[in-house]
């Protein structure tokens, strides 16, 4: 819902429990009012008649309460907008237009100086607290090129405190997302990625809290999420009167994003940010429904239990050994069997085929078809991995085509895992891929496509094109193209983000992806924190996790049962990943147990409520989901020490008066007693782990 006040110069934006308000100025500044629980339109005005603290010599009356501060004028915080033309740089607005539509506001400002249009966009809608904020830059003027060396979907301010803690979610290669929080020490904290993808070394997220006041499930907690799947950049500065200032958008540097030319027009990606009253659980689970309401295609579809090639026969594929794969597949229950790397081109090894996207004929001599009848025949869903971004130089395509790929002249070509990264945003190069896709997806009854991005930009450069460093926002906007045109294409065919795990997981991918890879590492003790840090954001409808072969033998050797495997992988998306021919007729039979209780259970976990009850850091950790009716808690216990039993966990979100039967152990529980004392998991020893069904007695 939004509200306007003060003749149509403030604005009020509602949802579910929080407001957000701005205020235009007669001096034409944009200020930011309130971000925080529901206000009125009057409260809102009444900020709006405070005056700003007395200008200080050496500080700016702007920096810290600006909407959405561009370079130029009388302000030192880091700006969100950085604009240069031939003569000039910087901004000077005036205000033009403000238009309501829906639950969408745009604000527009004009730069005479340089003919730049400025839109500021801002979306909340009215059953959750989520506020859009992007931005759109336009040259209205007549002539010469207008550079955005940067162009931030929004900067955020967040209230005076005392001070502020930091969480945000790090990692690298088969260790991602895991959770850290720090104080916020004056001064800024960039967060990002300069590698031409979103990166595994940082989500693009950040959630502070007031003097680290909040708990899992009380207390203030503002978030915000950047939905780009390219380089990226988030800014936390903590200014010197306990305001903070978070910037957020595209590309890492402000070395030039765009060259925009009359005419041409940049749009930002979003920069969500919410409030939540609720803690850090609070927050997740806004962002949850959010995603699943608003982001995610398809969201209310539950997403099918996989098997995945990857881990059980690496490159040394053959039609037959995954014929058998699949039967064993079926036979377990799985629901969609997906060939991974291996099945195209001379791909017999990773130095050799990326980049012709046509099966070997060595290994599928009827192509991808016959396989997949099969699949089908016995049930399941077919997919395919592809990597189409990439190129290995030993392919034809390669060999066609050297010029294709990002490079400059008379400098290295840096080879990671032995690949080149294609330039997308040359028209030729996106030509070929939509036909080499359009066609593999026309050519085999395909329902799911596993698109991974293995290697970061190098020497990102374009030789001939007067703007090379265009590509870097182009890539990014041509690779959501094809995604795009694939699924309209053909609509029934779900996809996969994945990039050497979770490389490239961000709100951009997921609102054209149905599920992303959340890493390599398969472990299920290393899963718990990796799935810790993803839950903070995102839903378990997007986290896929296998149940992979023990001892794990890709990471550390770790020996675990099949039941710990299965109740950590549980958690998301479930999937196996094991070389199925070398288990055992009983680890068959189990697992088939396993993946029956998966489906039961699967409503709850991939689109109910999410509860952290226990962090994995400790020896016990315990997630509770709850739709309706049901309940379901996934308990795992890492280790027991001293012959002590493990603390009963506490759950959330119940009815106190009502009664809780566990279909598992047949007893009933009092609400309240699970809610105040909890429930025993009864866990023990090393690597323990099991799964509580309880459903409400009517
Ligand atoms: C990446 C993915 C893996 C697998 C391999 C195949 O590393 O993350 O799951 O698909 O590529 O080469």
């Amino acid at each position: 819902m939004i509200e306007l006040g003060d003749n149509g110069r403030l604005w009020l934006l509602s949802g579910r429990t929080s407001s957000y308000a701005l205020h235009l100025t007669d001096r034409e500044e944009l200020l930011h009012l309130h971000w925080g629980p529901r206000i009125s339109v009057a409260d809102a005005a009444a900020l709006a008649r405070e005056p700003l603290p007395p200008p200080w010599p050496f500080e700016s009356r702007l920096d810290g309460v600006e909407e959405y501060p561009v370079e130029g004028g009388p302000r030192f915080v880091r700006p969100a907008l950085s604009v240069r033309t031939g003569q000039a740089r910087g901004t000077e607005w005036r205000f033009a237009d403000s238009d309501v539509d829906g639950d969408e506001l745009r604000l527009t400002f004009t730069d005479p100086a340089n003919g730049l249009a400025l839109t500021l966009h801002y979306r909340m809608r009215d059953d959750f607290d989520v506020v859009e904020r992007w931005v759109t830059a336009a040259h209205q003027g007549a002539d010469g090129a207008l550079e955005l060396l940067r162009a931030d979907a929004a900067a955020w301010t967040l209230p005076e405190r005392d001070g502020w803690r930091l969480s945000q979610l790090h990692g690298r290669w088969a260790a991602e997302s895991r959770l850290v929080r720090s104080e916020l020490t004056p001064g800024e904290k960039v967060l990002g990625s300069r590698r031409g993808h979103t990166g595994h070394q940082h989500l693009p997220w950040v959630a502070l809290d007031a003097d680290g006041a909040a708990t899992e499930e009380s207390g203030e907690v503002y978030g915000c999420a950047l939905g780009w799947s390219g380089s990226w950049r988030i800014a936390v500065h903590a200014l010197p009167d306990g305001r903070v200032q978070i910037n957020g958008g595209a590309g890492h540097d402000d070395a030039g994003l765009v060259l925009l030319a009359p005419g041409q027009a940049y749009t930002s990606p979003v920069f969500a940010g919410l409030w939540s009253g609720g803690g850090f659980g609070g927050a997740s689970r806004e962002w949850h429904a959010w995603q699943l309401a608003r982001v995610i295609p398809r969201a209310g579809e539950p997403r099918p239990v996989l098997f995945n090639s990857w881990e059980a026969t690496g490159f040394d594929i053959s039609e037959d050994q995954q014929r058998a794969l699949a039967h064993r597949a079926a036979d377990m229950g799985v629901e969609l069997f997906v060939v991974d790397d291996g099945w195209f081109g001379a791909r017999t090894h990773d130095a050799a085929g990326l980049g012709d996207w046509s099966p070997n004929p060595a290994r599928f001599p009827g192509g991808l078809k016959p396989l997949a009848d099969e699949v089908h025949a016995l049930g399941m869903q077919f997919g395919i991995w592809v990597e189409p971004e990439m190129v290995n130089p030993d392919s034809d395509l390669y060999r066609a085509h050297p010029d294709w790929v990002q490079h400059q002249l008379g400098r290295s070509r840096t080879e990671f895992r032995h690949q080149l990264v294609l330039n997308l945003a040359r028209r030729d190069v996106r030509a070929y891929l939509w036909e080499q896709l359009d066609g593999l997806l026309s050519s085999a009854p395909v329902d799911y496509v596993k698109w991974d991005f293995n290697r970061c930009f190098t020497e990102a450069g374009w030789p001939d094109e007067p703007y090379p460093q265009k590509l870097w926002v182009e890539h990014v906007e041509a690779f959501y193209a094809l995604l795009d045109q694939l699924r309209a294409a053909h609509p029934r065919v779900a996809f996969e983000s994945c990039s050497g795990g979770g490389g490239r997981v961000d709100l951009g991918v997921l609102s054209r992806t149905d599920q992303v890879w959340t890493s390599d590492n398969t472990d299920p003790l290393d899963r718990l924190a990796i799935q810790h840090g993803f839950s903070q954001l995102h839903p378990a409808r997007v986290m896929a996790a296998w149940v992979t072969d023990s001892p794990n033998e890709q990471l550390n050797g770790r020996a675990s049962s099949l039941r710990f495997r299965f109740v950590s992988a549980m958690a998301g998306v479930l999937g196996v990943g094991g070389d199925l021919n070398r288990w055992s007729a009983a680890e068959l039979a189990e697992a088939r147990e396993w993946v029956a209780l998966y489906k039961e259970i699967r409503p709850v976990v991939q689109l109910g409520t999410q509860y952290r009850l226990r962090a994995p850091e400790g020896g016990l950790s315990a997630v509770q989901y709850t739709r309706g009716d049901d309940t379901v808690v996934l308990a795992w216990l890492q280790a027991q020490r001293h012959g002590e039993l493990p603390p009963a966990v506490r759950l959330r979100g119940l009815d106190a008066t009502a009664a809780y039967e566990c279909l598992d152990t047949g007893a009933v529980h009092r609400g309240a007693v699970l809610l105040h004392r909890g429930l025993a998991t009864g866990l023990r020893g090393d690597l323990d782990a099991a799964v509580f069904r309880l459903r409400r007695a009517r």
